[in-house]
This record gives structure tokens, sequence and C-alpha cells, in this order.
């Protein structure tokens, strides 16, 4: 080398230690309408996290911004360790988006489809992988415009991580998926995981959040109201049991934090037989519909 030139280290490399995503204080409006009011989301490396809430949360609105295709109007945003607003095409290319719209050029075949975006990828994944992982081989020269809506999804998961993304994000991924193209999903997501790919998808089906997820974020109200493990979200809402029982032939039922007191004192009323008794706790669905306020909270009280 005749020139001595200063390598500057890469923006990406920057952020190699932090966090895959960012987020504090997202705030977004449509129209004067406030969407977002004061989002924070972090998503570590290599995790799975899910998004869930209620249909116009805005999730879809908050991945818009992280994928740099939509514009914020408050709030400091990370993504691989760069402002997506700003970020260039080094940086497009460590990403995978799986949209929640249908996939685009109905005319041409699956294998079709999959080989024209490999063309512009460094080191794409093979089609014939990609047709595989998704279940799709029997479809391969099948029109875009003629598959079902499950088949279009499947589909579009596909091209979303045929560049080997860094970090992937799923909107809705497996809305219209039959049980065995959601399954075969899963264990995709499972692979990418275990080779390292970070994954952001959002959900409504809670079953698939608790059995893929590391971690689970709620967004209510414009902000992440609650994160954890799927089977920690809502730790406090999760101590509430319920107890009930059948008394003068009519179902009883208390809500609780203390259900072994509530057992104390039914025991000692009826310390041989409490008829039907049961002590349940909330599950992921349970907590979840109380994190966005469609069920009351409150603990305590004959219902
Ligand atoms: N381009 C837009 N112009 C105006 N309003 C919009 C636009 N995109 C989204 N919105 C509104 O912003 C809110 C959030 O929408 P968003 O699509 O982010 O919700 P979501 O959480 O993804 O919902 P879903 O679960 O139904 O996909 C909704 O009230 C929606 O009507
Ligand atoms: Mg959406």
């Amino acid at each position: 080398m005749t020139t001595t030139e200063v390598v500057p280290r890469p923006a990406t490399a920057a952020g190699a230690d932090g966090p895959a995503v960012r987020v504090r204080g997202l705030e977004k409006r449509y129209g004067g309408r406030a969407v977002l009011e004061g989002l924070d989301l972090e998503v570590r490396r290599g995790e799975v996290f899910a998004l869930l809430g209620p249909n116009g949360a805005g999730k879809t609105t908050t991945i818009e911004v992280l994928e740099g295709v939509r514009r914020r109007d408050g709030g400091a945003v990370t993504v691989l360790g760069e402002d997506p607003a700003r970020a260039g095409r080094a940086w497009r290319a460590r990403i995978g988006v799986v949209s929640q719209g249908e996939p685009a050029g109905q005319a041409l075949s699956v294998r079709e489809t999959l080989d024209h975006f490999a063309a512009y990828t460094a080191t794409p994944r093979s089609t014939a992988d990609l047709l595989d992982a998704v279940g799709l081989t029997d479809q391969a020269g099948t029109r875009v415009g003629r598959l079902s809506g499950g088949q279009q999804r499947r589909l579009a998961v596909a091209l979303g991580v045929q560049g080997r993304p860094d970090l992937v994000f799923l909107d809705e991924p497996t809305t219209g998926m039959d049980p065995v193209a959601r399954r075969q999903f899963w264990e995709l997501v499972r692979n990418l995981r275990a080779g390292g790919t970070t994954v952001l998808l959002t959900t409504h089906y809670l079953d698939e959040a608790a059995e893929l997820a590391d971690r689970v974020g709620v967004v209510s109200g414009g902000r992440l109201v609650e994160v954890g493990a799927p089977d920690e979200l809502g730790a406090a809402l999760r101590r509430v049991a319920t107890v009930s029982w059948t008394e003068a032939g009519a179902r009883r039922q208390v809500r609780t934090d203390a259900p072994a007191a509530v057992l104390r004192d039914l025991l000692a009323v009826a310390p041989s037989e409490v008829p039907g008794l049961t002590v349940t706790s909330p599950g992921l669905e349970d907590v979840y519909l109380q994190l966005v306020g469609a069920v009351p909270t409150t603990a305590g009280g004959t219902r």
C-alpha cells in the first residue's frame, strides 16, 4: 500500500455491543392524532421479541419507523447501531422485512420471485432451501397472484429472510396461515434464532408469542405498557388467583392475591370437602386482556 488511509470504523460495528433496537420516547402523529406517545423499547441482540397490542395500537407504525420507511415525530431510535432515518444501503442489507401487506410481482411464479430478489442480495439463501423452509416447494411454479392468503404470507417470510439478515422484522407473519404452516414458521424462527438472528415480530396469537418469544411487549395507549418473558408478563396480575367452588348449588368465585388464606377460610367452614373447588392463575391471554384494559384488573370480591 502506498497511501496511508484512516479507515473509519463502520458505524454498524460501533453499535455491535449495544442492543439490536433501542427506542426512547417514540412519538408519531397522523394528521394531528397521536398514535405513539413516548414508546420505549429495547430488543437485545439474538433474541426473539414479540410485540402485542390491539388493532390500531401502533405496532406496524413502530416497526415501519424502525425499518426506516416511516418518519417519526419525536424520540430517539437506534437499529443495529444506526438511526434508521439516516442509515444507508449497507445497514439496509442487514435488515429483513416481512410487512403486513401482500408481496408484489403477482405475475411471476414463486420461484421466479425468489430468484429475482436473490439478484439484489449479496449472499442469498438458495431458492430451494427457502421453498423448503416455508413449505412452498410444491407451489414453486405457481404465479404469486394465484397463491392463497396463507401461501402469500409464506412467500413474504421467505423473501424477508432471503438475505440472511442480522435483524428481521416480521409484522403479523402468520396471519392467515394454517396450523401446519404456522408450525413450519415457528421452526424457521427457531432456526433463525439458533443462527444468531434477532427477530422482532408482531402477532395477535398469544400462543405464538408464548411459543417463540424470549420476551414480549404490550403496546397500548401509545406506549409499551409492559415487557417481560411470556411467563412473567404482568407479574402483579399473575399473583391474582381465582378460587371457585360450589355452594348451595351455585358457583361461587373469589379473585384474590392470597389464595391460601381463602382456602384456609373455606376449609375452616367445610373441613371435609369443598365441592367443585378449583384454584386458577391467569395465563398470558388473561394478563394481556387486563394490560390492554379489556377486562377489569381489580383483585378481590365475589362475582
Ligand atoms: N398512513 C396512515 N395515515 C393515517 N393514519 C394511519 C396511517 N397508518 C396508520 N394509521 C393509524 O394509526 C393507528 C395505528 O396503526 P398501526 O397500523 O400502526 O396499528 P397496529 O398496531 O399495527 O394494528 P393492527 O394490529 O391492526 O395491525 C391506527 O389508528 C391507524 O388508523
Ligand atoms: Mg399492524
